[in-house]
């Protein structure tokens, strides 16, 4: 570990600019698949946390200001990725990866020249290693660039590729989707307890049966439509809450709060130096 300017000049192969959540999560993924610590660095610019990162990460290097990298990893709230990048870009990249939510590799480009940049859109389960990421290429980043930065999110979670244009559609499926889930959970258990189920047992049949069905879609593979099909015996009681749903129009339901968060993306992205393709976070982060 190093603190502040203990560096040398030779390009640590990937150094992090800000070691929060997300970074935290992406270094441990990283470090978990195996990639050496000697080729990562993280600058923080909190001193506690990087206290934090030094015993969590032991052997990790840890600056409080940039020092020369081959990749530089955006992970800085989106207020403060262009003055980040700024001050990395002075001290020397080559290639720059951004998790920043709303921020377009537009206005990346215009901060560090033209150097290639990829923009990714991870979700919340990267901190269990459970995220769906969507990259995006900037201008001057080709394939190879895209391959790197697929390889370094791939730490924590799946990764697939899009246009940037998409940004906000991702934006509006995965990246607010968790919390769908968690407002399906609340209202599951509510329900539950409507019925006279306790509290606590409510809610640990609910937590569970999310688990289940996320794992009979992965694991099998089968289309979501099919395994609900499978548990709905014509007249049964699914059947019953199936057609309660029909009569709610959930799927309107679902359409319009998507679409409304993917709305909100395109506004809010404009906050941060992005344009029409720029999304924010879901809490605006
Ligand atoms: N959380 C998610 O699920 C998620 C999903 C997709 C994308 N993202 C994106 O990931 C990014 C990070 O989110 P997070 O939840 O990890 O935030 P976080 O926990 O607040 O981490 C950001 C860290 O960067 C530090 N920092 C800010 N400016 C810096 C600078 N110039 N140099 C070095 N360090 C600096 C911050 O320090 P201070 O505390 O002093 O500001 C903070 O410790 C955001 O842009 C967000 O849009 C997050």
């Amino acid at each position: 570990m190093s603190d502040s300017g203990s560096g040398t000049d030779v390009p640590v192969e990937l150094l992090f600019l800000g070691g929060g959540r997300m970074g935290g999560a992406l270094i441990g993924g990283l470090l978990g698949q195996g990639h050496p610590v000697e080729s990562i660095a993280v600058v923080e610019r909190e001193t506690d946390r990087r206290a934090e990162l030094t015993s969590t990460f032991p052997g990790l290097r840890v600056e409080s200001t940039p020092v020369p990298a081959r990749t530089v990893v955006v992970c800085t709230k989106p207020g403060d990725v262009l003055a980040a990048l700024g001050e990395a870009a002075t001290v020397g990249l080559e290639r720059v990866v951004s998790i920043a939510a709303g921020v377009s590799t537009a206005a990346i480009e215009a901060v560090v020249g033209s150097v290639p940049v990829v923009r990714a859109m991870p979700n919340t389960p990267a901190l269990l290693g459970e995220a769906a990421t969507a990259v995006a290429a900037g201008s001057q980043a080709g394939p190879a660039d895209l391959e790197r930065a697929e390889a370094l999110l791939a730490g924590v979670g799946t990764v697939v590729r899009v246009d940037e244009s998409a940004m906000d559609a991702v934006t509006a499926v995965s990246g607010s989707g968790p919390a769908y889930v968690y407002l399906l959970a609340e209202h599951l258990a509510a329900a539950g307890e409507a019925l006279g189920l306790p509290d606590e047992l409510a809610d640990a049949l609910v937590r569970q049966t999310i688990l289940g069905a996320a794992r009979m879609l992965v694991e099998t593979g089968d289309a979501a439509a099919s395994l609900r099909a499978a548990v709905t015996s014509p007249g049964g009681t699914t059947a019953a809450a199936v057609a309660a749903f029909e009569d709610a129009e959930f799927d309107v339901m679902v359409r319009r709060a998507v679409e409304a968060a993917a709305r909100r993306s395109a506004e809010l992205g404009a906050e941060f130096g992005g344009d029409a393709a720029a999304g924010p976070m879901p809490d605006g982060r």
